[in-house]
């Protein structure tokens, strides 16, 4: 008995392999959006190598942190190409998967019947930005210490909770030595329980095979190709046809990666921020703190909420809501078809809109506040809820819109109210053109969608083809 046969007797390794690689059939028709999943994969892997080998110089000591990644920088060897490799990794990872995750808004991966593969990569998403979020503090910068700072305050506005989930949270009443040694347990651990979650996406992922570019379902059409008679006649074996098309993925990547990671490090303060060549100090708050490009469109959301009643717990809110309406588009979008290519226009307009609203409240985010600024994010957080919210009108086919769907209507009609107040009530300083730019704005959506010609509310969508086509 050969030691192959031996083990596959013991384990099920070349039955995986046909199963996931060579026997797995993917729809031949996929383009260059299908790359970011297996090069968020590769990032992964390269994030837990490099992060892995800083952990062998890095001191998760407050008196000990900068010097030691310092230290790395300096007089390591080859340590400013890890840390570099992996400051510059946690960018490009975020960069991947928002393409990524795009994807699946542009081809509807997430609808049926892939609602799981879409949770499974929410979650990846938030342990992503939680993972990200505690290796921030790790460098002990002056950004590293206030961001966390303000990002660990937000859970004080929560009521009766608040203060005492914060202190636990830090371990102490300010981010301290106790924190950084919690944060580094937690920065450590996370990206491992991230390969866990990434197999489980798979897994689903090959249980419901891949959607494409057509949305198209591959096994529900005729079935029989050149490497089998039951396999879906637009199937191809991932292994070798997808390995080498990925491989392309892979070079193209890594030379915008390491011309950033050799030219651009900082990518001007983009990926590491000026303060953070300062070593923290609790005694001195920077004049604008910031969190990290991938989080902004977040906390433009979060600062462009006012406080109401008394507590700032609303912008924390809205924050939570902008990142949980994720996990529900599979329910919101109500659209017979999958793919943007055979949706009619409603859809393609709000889906562009909501891009741009996304990455202006990303720019936003970084921005230091101020009243024409503060006003745009809020007409933008306005816009961006409504994407969501007025999915399931937009997304639909009928003119009826439903119960549901004029529930909906009547959120996205109190928030606009809720913006109307803001701009005419609580800021006087914004000039009068710009109250009423945002005005006839939100007037001219909110007629569109609820009011006759009804056009925008039913998506028209066009025939979609039996077969998988290019
Ligand atoms: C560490 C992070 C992640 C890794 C390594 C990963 C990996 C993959 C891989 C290898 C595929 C198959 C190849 C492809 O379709 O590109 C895939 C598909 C998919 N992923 Fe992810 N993923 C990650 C995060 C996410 C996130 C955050 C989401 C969304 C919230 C997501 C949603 C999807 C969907 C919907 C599909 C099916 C796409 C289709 O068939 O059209 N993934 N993922």
């Amino acid at each position: 008995m050969s030691f192959n046969e031996w083990f596959n007797k013991r384990f099920p390794a070349d039955k995986m392999m046909r199963e996931h690689l060579t026997e797995y059939f993917a729809p031949k028709n996929f383009n260059f959006w299908y790359f970011f999943g297996s090069l968020a994969l590769m990032v992964l892997v390269l994030q837990i190598v490099t992060g892995v080998l800083l952990a062998m110089n890095y001191k998760p000591d407050a008196e000990l942190a900068f010097a030691s990644v310092e230290y790395i920088m300096r007089d390591v060897w080859g340590g400013w190409f890890v840390r570099y490799m992996h400051s510059t990794g946690a960018s490009f990872f975020f960069i991947v998967i928002y393409l990524h995750m795009f994807r699946g808004l542009l081809y509807g991966s997430y609808k049926n019947p892939r609602e799981l593969v879409w949770i499974f990569g929410m979650v990846i998403y938030i342990a992503m930005m939680a993972t990200a979020f505690f290796g921030y503090l790790l460098p002990w910068g002056q950004m590293s210490y206030w961001g966390a700072q303000v990002i660990v305050n937000l859970f004080e506005t929560l009521p009766i909770i608040g203060g005492a989930l914060s202190e636990w949270i830090r371990g102490d009443y300010v981010i301290s030595d106790i924190t950084l040694n919690r944060f580094y347990a937690f920065h450590y651990l996370i990206p491992f329980i991230l390969v866990a979650l990434v197999v489980l996406h798979i897994i689903a992922l090959h249980e419901t095979g891949s959607n494409n570019p057509d949305g198209v379902e591959i096994k529900k059409g005729p079935k029989g190709n050149r490497w089998s008679k039951d396999a879906p006649a637009d199937g191809i074996p991932f292994h070798p046809y997808y390995t080498v098309k990925d491989l392309l993925g892979v070079v193209v990547f890594l030379v915008f990666f390491f011309a950033v990671v050799f030219f651009f490090p900082e990518m001007g303060g983009y990926f590491i921020e000026a303060p953070n060549f300062e070593p923290a100090n609790p005694l001195k708050t920077p004049e604008h703190i910031a969190p990290v490009w991938y989080f902004t469109p977040y906390y433009a959301i979060l600062r462009a909420v006012p406080s109401f009643a008394g507590t700032q717990v609303w912008g924390v809110l809205a924050m939570g809501a902008a990142i949980v309406l994720f996990f529900f588009l599979p329910w919101l979008d109500r659209s017979p078809v999958k793919s943007v290519r055979y949706k009619g226009p409603s859809t393609k307009v709000f889906l562009a809109i909501f891009v741009v609203t996304f990455l202006v409240l990303g720019w936003l985010g970084t921005e230091a506040p101020s009243v024409e600024l503060t006003a745009m994010a809020q007409f933008l957080t306005v816009v961006y809820f409504l994407f969501f919210l007025l999915m399931p009108c937009y997304s639909g086919t009928g003119d009826n819109l439903g119960f549901s769907g004029f529930l909906l209507f009547v959120i996205g009609l109190l928030m606009s109210l809720g913006l109307f107040y803001l701009l005419w009530g609580e800021t006087p300083d914004l000039s009068t053109a710009m109250k009423w730019f945002y005005t006839l704005v939100t007037i001219a959506i909110l007629f569109f969608l609820g009011v006759k010609p009804g056009w925008i509310r039913a998506d028209a969508i066009k025939p979609v083809p039996e077969r998988v086509t290019g």
